[in-house]
């Protein structure tokens, strides 16, 4: 049927991901310089630390009630798909490629994960010279040494590897596969089929994600003050 070839702009990625994107761009990068500059730049590097720790609480309350694309339900990788995606052949169809490929749902978790590994090491952490995070009194000094030499030594590294795969991989889709994910990640749209499920992104639901990024970023002042 006609209906069943036709094709519009789609809204995949809400306004909320699109600037949850942003922000962790921006911060990570701050991060990197800010820890490793340390010393008076530890101040400013803790501070975009609690920013990030709230932008990672956003998207997973994001991941339950944010547009259709942006929920966990829609990107559950599991060995079925991702061996679909691998090794069975799917046509670059309209229909293909709404949210995240399999690959792409388990890189978002890893980032989640290492990231919040990295924001919770990073609150216990004690340096030994000028720096002790804001929680690092709750624990006893050998974990607070342990997870400050994970933070330096592992997770970082991890980070770093995964965003350097992560630029690779988006740029093997732009130029190998001659499929642009960085567009939709900027306008929101992406050009699939008519019958393609839209994600919600009108002002109430903007609204909505920024009562949330408040409420997580009070929780972040709360928890970082016991
Ligand atoms: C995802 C968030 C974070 C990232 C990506 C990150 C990244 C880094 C990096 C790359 C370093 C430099 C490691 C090195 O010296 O080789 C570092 C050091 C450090 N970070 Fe973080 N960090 C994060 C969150 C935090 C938070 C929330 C805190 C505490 C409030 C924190 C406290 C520290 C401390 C104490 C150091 C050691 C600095 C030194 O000894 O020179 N970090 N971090
Ligand atoms: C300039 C550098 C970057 C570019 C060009 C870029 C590009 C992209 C693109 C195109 C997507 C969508 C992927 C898809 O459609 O399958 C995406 C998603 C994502 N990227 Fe990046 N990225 C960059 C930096 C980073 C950094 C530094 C991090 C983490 C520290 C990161 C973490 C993520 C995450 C977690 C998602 C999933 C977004 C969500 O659903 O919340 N990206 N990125």
């Amino acid at each position: 049927m006609n209906n069943h070839t036709s094709s519009r702009p789609a809204r995949i990625w809400d306004l909320p991901t699109r600037l949850f994107h942003v922000f962790l761009t921006v911060l990570f990068a701050a991060l990197v310089v800010s820890g490793n500059l340390g010393g008076n730049a530890l101040d400013w590097h803790a501070r975009f630390g609690f920013a990030m720790f709230a932008s990672i609480l956003f998207r997973v309350v994001w991941g339950f009630v944010g547009g259709y694309w942006s929920r966990f339900l829609t990107f559950t990788p599991s060995p079925k798909n991702l061996w679909r995606y691998l090794f069975t052949s799917h046509p670059n169809s309209a229909s293909h490629g709404a949210g995240y490929n399999p690959i792409g749902a388990l890189s978002v978790y890893a980032f989640l994960f290492f990231l919040a590994a990295q924001i919770a090491t990073g609150l216990i952490a004690d340096d030994e010279i000028a720096f002790t995070g804001p929680l690092s009194h709750l624990v006893s000094n050998s974990l607070s040494l342990s997870a400050t030499w994970y933070h330096k030594e592992v997770g970082k590294k991890i980070l770093l590897l995964l965003v350097a795969v992560h630029i690779v991989a988006v740029l093997f889709h732009l130029y190998c596969k001659k499929n642009n994910l960085i567009r939709p990640m900027i306008t929101g749209d992406k050009v699939l089929q008519m019958d393609t499920t839209v994600s919600n992104d009108g002002w109430r639901q903007r609204l909505l994600a920024l009562i949330i990024a408040v409420a997580c970023a009070g929780l972040v002042r709360m928890l970082i003050s016991i």
